[in-house]
């Protein structure tokens, strides 16, 4: 029994912080050192995860040293745990998965040692980066539009200038047929400004777009 122990490494899976969004069916994995093991996870909407941040990290707390993280459709190694370095990618949790575009973000971990044993958390980052724009109107003010998709549950938006706070004239959600959010929401604004629309969930870090908008005489002039 003593042997057949040293030899099983047991990795159990925690859910992550956006609940709503991961489940995960196998919370043991057991895997004999030196094999491959896969933790499963996934996104429960079968929702592409190519777009979002996802991030594997040991226990509960070392989120700031990841085994993988994945930012903007790329690995980012720099701050990798070195223990898992050249051993970790996305597997699949069952070969039909369809891997990431359809929301797998199982980890593959080969070569697994002793030392590998123990929780991991799977992390998905949703909601994509405010999108800004603004439309010039008769009264010179500005209509700045802030819109941003694929949150999940219903973010909050907010608006500010270089000083305070704005009030939004319109919030507006929507849920598509996957059960993502969706935002959208206007400010009207004087030249010169600063916006920022900053959307995100109660909990976490929002993101945030910026626009400087500084319209002078003669700028208008040209576009009369
Ligand atoms: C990689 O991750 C580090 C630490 O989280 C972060 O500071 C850096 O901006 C990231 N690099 C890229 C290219 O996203
Ligand atoms: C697995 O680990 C052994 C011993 O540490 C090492 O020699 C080998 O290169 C590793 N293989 C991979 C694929 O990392
Ligand atoms: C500002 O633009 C939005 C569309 O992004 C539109 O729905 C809204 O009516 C506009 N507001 C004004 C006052 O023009
Ligand atoms: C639902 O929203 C997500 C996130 O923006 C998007 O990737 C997906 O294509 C949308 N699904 C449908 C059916 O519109
Ligand atoms: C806006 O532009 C005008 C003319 O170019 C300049 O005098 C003014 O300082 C600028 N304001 C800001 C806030 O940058």
């Amino acid at each position: 029994v003593k042997l057949r122990a040293s030899l099983m490494i047991v990795i159990l899976i925690l859910f992550t912080v956006s609940e709503t969004l991961m489940v995960s069916v196998k919370s043991h994995v057991s895997v004999q050192r030196g094999h491959t093991a896969i933790l499963p996870c996934w996104l429960a909407f079968s929702q592409s995860a190519e777009d979002m941040d996802v991030r594997w990290y040991q226990g509960s707390n070392q989120f700031d040293t990841p085994i993988l993280l994945y930012q903007a459709r790329a690995f980012n190694l720099s701050s990798q745990k070195a223990l898992f370095a050249g051993r970790v990618s996305f597997g699949l949790k069952e070969e039909t998965s369809g891997g990431l575009k359809a929301g797998d973000v199982s980890l593959k971990l080969e070569n697994v040692t002793i030392e590998d044993a123990g929780k991991y958390t799977c992390y998905v980052k949703t909601g994509h980066q405010p999108l800004l724009s603004a439309v010039m109107r008769d009264d010179n003010k500005v209509n700045m539009s802030c819109q941003s998709d694929g949150w999940h549950p219903e973010p909050e938006l907010r608006w500010s200038d270089s000083k305070k706070a704005l009030t939004p004239a319109n919030v507006m959600f929507s849920k598509n047929s996957t059960g993502f959010y969706s935002v959208h929401s206007w400010v009207l604004v004087s030249s010169p400004f600063e916006v920022c629309c900053s959307v995100g969930l109660s909990n976490e870090e929002p993101k945030e777009t910026r626009m400087r908008l500084n319209i002078s005489s003669s700028f208008e002039e040209v576009n009369i």
